[in-house]
């Protein structure tokens, strides 16, 4: 009966598990490794000396802070601060410190798809940097430009470090970039962190350390169907997989099974059957160069003004505008 196959699915995470379980090949969006565990394990990551990307990053918004803020602030008029996967805010802390310090006015709007990174981030920007105005919202990034474009008022930079665009496939990064560009106005900056192609040995033992922190982090969206869908995943019949193409720039990771099993998912009613090595794909981590973010900026109709990086040009900050 073709009734049987009418799914109706309580929330966003509910369908889109059922969708990538049940096709093949299988997949998962990474946006669900992150919950209190996945926020937690993610800060463990930045923390490890093979995650290069934060540390980058850390090192361009200090030597540049002043330049950067001078562009945020303009004229002088107030600004507000939206940040796009806000996190921990260690690195925003340096830009949000700059600011306060030469009392240039601004108001900070931090998202972030997990309300617990946003609480963390709240409490500690209030014992830390109290003079800062914070207001959080918590939703996707797609969800939450909608919001950004409504609030009219104040001119708006948009920060979106961390090469979080990096999950993203261009398609995808260029309707995105198109949704940011109907957000903002003439004067309004978008100021954004990608990561860089280089020597492919580098990407690889930053997406494979050998702790096994990459790894937990990945199958954290197994348990995570577990815990909120009622599944039965064991995840050491898992291993983790990272590749890295160096012609496209495209960091790939998986999930691939050691042994067939058939795991049930209770609120989804599924029971899915995997094959020994068959693969769940659970994230893409793009890395970049100036060509390719120029194409992305012109087929999203925005121009690209500066960009501030590191001397080894492993890690880029570009800014963005109408
Ligand atoms: C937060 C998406 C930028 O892709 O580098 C880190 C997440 N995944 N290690 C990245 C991640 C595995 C990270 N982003």
């Amino acid at each position: 009966m073709q009734n049987e196959n009418i799914k109706v699915f309580t929330s966003a995470f509910e369908q889109e598990v059922y969708e990538g379980l049940t096709a093949y090949p299988k997949y998962l969006s990474s946006k669900y490794f992150y919950d209190e565990v996945g926020d937690k394990l993610f800060q463990d990551i930045m923390a490890m000396p093979e995650y290069y990307l934060t540390d980058c990053e850390f090192n361009i918004l200090e030597t540049h802070k002043a330049e950067i803020s001078r562009l945020f602030a303009q004229n002088g008029n107030p600004f507000s601060l939206f940040e796009l996967g806000a996190g921990d805010g260690k690195k925003t802390k340096i830009l949000l410190q700059y600011l306060v310090d030469n009392n240039i006015p601004f108001d900070y709007r931090p998202i972030d798809i997990s309300q617990n990174a946003l609480d963390q981030l709240e409490v500690s920007i209030k014992q830390e940097i109290p003079q800062v105005t914070i207001n959080t919202l918590q939703g996707t990034y797609f969800e939450t430009l909608r919001d950004i474009g409504k609030s009219n008022g104040r001119r708006k930079v948009i920060l979106f470090l961390g090469s979080n665009m990096g999950n993203l496939l261009h398609p995808q990064a260029v309707e995105f970039l198109r949704n940011m560009r109907d957000a903002i106005e003439e004067d309004d900056l978008i100021f954004m962190g990608l990561d860089q192609k280089k020597n492919p040995q580098t990407i690889l033992d930053a997406y494979n350390d050998e702790t096994g922190i990459t790894e937990a982090f990945n199958k954290n969206v197994l348990t995570r169907i577990n815990k909120e869908l009622g599944g039965n995943f064991d995840v050491d019949n898992f291993l983790h997989w990272e590749v890295y193409d160096p012609e496209t720039g495209t960091a790939k990771s998986f999930l691939v099974a050691k042994k067939s099993q058939t795991v049930h998912i209770e609120s989804l009613a599924l029971e899915v059957r995997l094959k020994r090595w068959e693969t769940i794909h659970t994230e893409i981590s793009q890395k970049y160069d100036d060509e390719v973010v120029e194409w992305l900026a012109q087929q999203a109709d925005l121009k690209i003004v500066t960009s501030f990086s590191d001397d080894q040009e492993s890690y880029k900050n570009y800014v963005l505008k109408k």
